[in-house]
């Protein structure tokens, strides 16, 4: 059986007090599935005292981002290390918001896999293909290649803590959401993939979620597919019934 997850991106929202509020309201929910792992990802400066408030919970926590680079002098960035030692157990890494404004390429990306595995936190890592490339029927060969290239050099026995994430970049954000025969057609490929790359095992234990204007309403039939294991959540997740609600969808 495959981990089923559901995680909450909160991208560049809240402030540390209604986080915290956020974070408490999450946590009164005590009626959520046992085999459903909850992750939640607030911004960096809140990491710290989210993970005082989910010791003892079953709630995880994750980081949206890390540095490239091991400790040093790179003013403004985040170590993959600093992260850890907040309790840290996830980092979000090669979202398409990082590579549509911050030009994050897969070669960064690789490289913050192998840091971010070094240091000890699981990876879950974004594909996705943008509206053209859907409209020019290539999204199979982008994501391909996204794969690829992120994943150079990652070891089988690395690449058992990974997780993956495709969010189609058109539905991010914008209420359109990939249909469950889209998302489930995607998925199978990515499998296949990895399939390819790393064997029937680890095709077969690798969680991929999908992302892209999830909510309560759709997370139901997302989740039916065989190759959906769950949601990266983006703008559902600030809201604490939404993300429980989604949570309890499997
Ligand atoms: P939305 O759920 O707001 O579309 O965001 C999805 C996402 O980007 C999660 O990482």
């Amino acid at each position: 059986m495959r981990k089923k997850i559901v995680a909450g991106n909160w991208k560049m929202n809240t402030t540390l007090p209604t986080g915290l509020l956020l974070v408490s309201e999450i946590l009164k929910n005590t009626d959520i599935p046992k085999d459903v792992i909850l992750i939640i990802a607030p911004p960096f400066t809140h990491l710290s005292e989210v993970s005082k408030q989910l010791k003892n919970t079953s709630i995880k926590l994750a980081a949206q981002n890390c540095s490239q680079f091991d400790q040093g002098a790179y003013t403004g960035e985040v170590a993959a290390s600093i992260l850890k030692s907040v309790g840290t157990e996830y980092v979000i890494l090669g979202h398409s918001e990082r590579r549509a404004y911050f030009a994050e390429t897969d070669l960064v990306i690789n490289s913050k896999i192998k840091i971010a595995l070094a240091n000890g936190l699981k990876p879950i890592v974004c594909c996705g293909e943008v509206l053209e490339e859907r409209e020019k029927n290539i999204h199979f060969d982008v994501v391909a290649k996204q794969l690829k290239g992120m994943f150079e050099g990652i070891t089988p026995d690395q690449f058992k803590d990974i997780i993956i994430a495709y969010e189609p970049v058109w539905a991010i954000g914008t209420g359109k959401t990939a249909s469950p025969a889209q998302a489930q057609e995607i998925h199978a490929f990515i499998r296949i993939n990895i399939e390819k790359a790393y064997g029937t095992e680890l095709a077969h234990s690798t969680p991929i979620l999908y992302g892209g204007s999830c909510k309560p309403s759709n997370a139901k039939e997302l989740f039916a597919n065989a190759d959906v294991d769950g949601g990266l959540i983006g703008g559902a997740s600030l809201v604490a019934k939404d993300f429980i609600d989604i949570a309890k969808s499997f």
